[in-house]
């Protein structure tokens, strides 16, 4: 069978380089893919975007299963469309999608099933946005409603800077929000103490089969310090979610959301990604939800799937996950993400990128803001790779992981250096 990968990050990288090593699979296909996609022999680049286009070009290449990374095209209805030309695809529809898609949907939604989150707001009126942020007080939390890359949230510790992100989410443009209809608008929430968790499943519209856990790095600057973004480094598997921890995200948040969806006449379908705060009393809260899984937190999974990902795509669109299990390697994974200059508010292009190392099994350069022009790789987004090493412990994950990037540089490159902290402190 012929595959397709939709999008152009790690994420996806690391999606078509496990599916290029199915024995089932005749080619894998990236549509656009990126610099690394481009030069892995494996790996066919399709330089379509437009989604009508790339379905008839779907069609004509008899592609027999395609799978989407990233949520804009699946908030765009590319699975609805896909569908309803009879194309095997795996992602949620675009009613599904809304729960990454619109923050005020998910809040909502959450409060309606009694799936546990921060107790929250929404405004589109700044006037009673500003009054419900001094009523509270700070620490509190200012989300934006649309999509944005993982950069519409503000955790501000002063009322000041909660005022300043309730204005320039309001007011301004400057995050390039993808708004909903009826425009701008903001979730202001409870401020949550605890350690994070990234919580994925795949799901085929009745059943959920976990994926392994991750621990992703949100904020730009080492100590988790500075702006959030959509991610600088994670690992797997995170120990904060022992088997009570995951017992409870099964039976707390996701089959009660696979059950709400379907009392609101939705089928989820896809891969669906809870966004965890467990409290030191082992409670969870559900911070967001993501339609798709994690990135950065997909480099570091994948590498230790023992299971034939494709296998597993294929009975999530056919007969089911029910009977499925998944194998993984014991061993730890760790991403860290080589970012560009400015990133995450303006980040630089353009900028040659040099010392790339030769791939390995288990220490892989996954591209995602790389371009190829003639023999020379190029930065052409935000983050620009992710360097991911499997290894026996956390700490010998990171060296390698380290040690694989030391070679690679390029102008601006900003990284943090301490991915995989909190698991080396417990
Ligand atoms: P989100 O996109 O909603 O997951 O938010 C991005 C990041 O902001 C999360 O990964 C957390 O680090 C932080 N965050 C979001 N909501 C809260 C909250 N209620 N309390 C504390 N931190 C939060
Ligand atoms: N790394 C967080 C996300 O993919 O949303």
């Amino acid at each position: 069978m012929k595959v397709l990968v939709v999008g152009h990050g790690g994420r996806e990288h690391a999606m078509a380089w496990k599916l290029a090593k199915s024995p089932r699979i005749q080619q894998v296909y990236v549509a656009p893919g990126n610099g690394g996609t481009a030069q892995d022999p494996d790996l066919i680049n399709v330089p379509i975007t437009d989604l009508s286009l790339l379905r008839q070009w779907v069609i004509d290449n008899h592609i027999g299963l395609t799978v989407v990374g990233p949520e804009g095209p699946l908030a765009a209805g590319i699975v609805d469309d896909f569908r309803s030309h009879g194309l095997r695809i795996f992602g949620p529809s675009q009613a599904a999608a809304q729960l990454e898609s619109s923050k005020a949907f998910s809040k909502a939604f959450m409060h309606r099933h009694g799936i546990p989150t921060a107790a929250f707001e929404t405004f589109t009126d700044p006037v009673q946005a500003h009054a419900y942020v001094d009523s509270r007080g700070a620490p509190i939390v200012v989300k934006a409603d649309g999509l944005a890359a993982g950069k519409g949230v503000v955790v501000a510790m002063s009322l000041a800077q909660a005022h300043a992100a309730v204005d320039f989410m309001l007011q301004g443009d400057a995050l390039d929000v993808a708004h909903n209809s009826g425009g701008a608008r903001v979730v202001i929430e409870e401020f949550l103490q605890g350690e994070e968790a990234s919580f994925m499943v795949m799901c085929d519209g009745k059943s959920a089969l976990a994926l392994a856990t991750s621990q992703d790095h949100k904020r730009l600057l080492d100590g988790d310090q500075g702006p959030n973004t959509g991610g600088m480094g994670a690992y797997s598997p995170a120990p904060v979610v022992t088997a009570e921890v995951h017992a409870r995200a099964m039976r707390e948040v996701i089959l009660p959301t696979l059950r709400g969806m379907e009392k609101e006449g939705i089928v989820y379908t896809g891969f669906l990604y809870a966004g965890l705060m467990v409290s030191p009393d082992g409670q969870i809260k559900t911070l967001e939800f993501n339609c798709r899984m994690g990135d950065p937190e997909t480099q570091p999974i994948l590498m230790r799937m023992k299971s034939d990902f494709f296998e597993v795509l294929l009975a999530a669109t056919s007969e089911g996950l029910e009977h499925i299990e998944m194998n993984w390697h014991r061993r730890v994974a760790l991403g860290v993400v080589m970012a560009a200059a400015d990133y995450p508010m303006n980040p630089r292009k353009g900028d040659a990128i040099v010392g790339l190392p030769r791939d390995q099994e288990d220490a892989m350069v996954f591209h995602a803001g790389t371009t190829q022009r003639d023999s020379q790789m190029l930065t052409s987004g935000g983050r620009v790779l992710c360097v991911t090493a499997m290894a026996d412990s956390v700490r010998q994950a990171q060296q390698k992981a380290y040690q694989t990037a030391s070679t690679i540089s390029f102008d601006g490159m900003q990284m943090r250096k301490d991915i995989g902290h909190r698991a080396l402190k417990n």
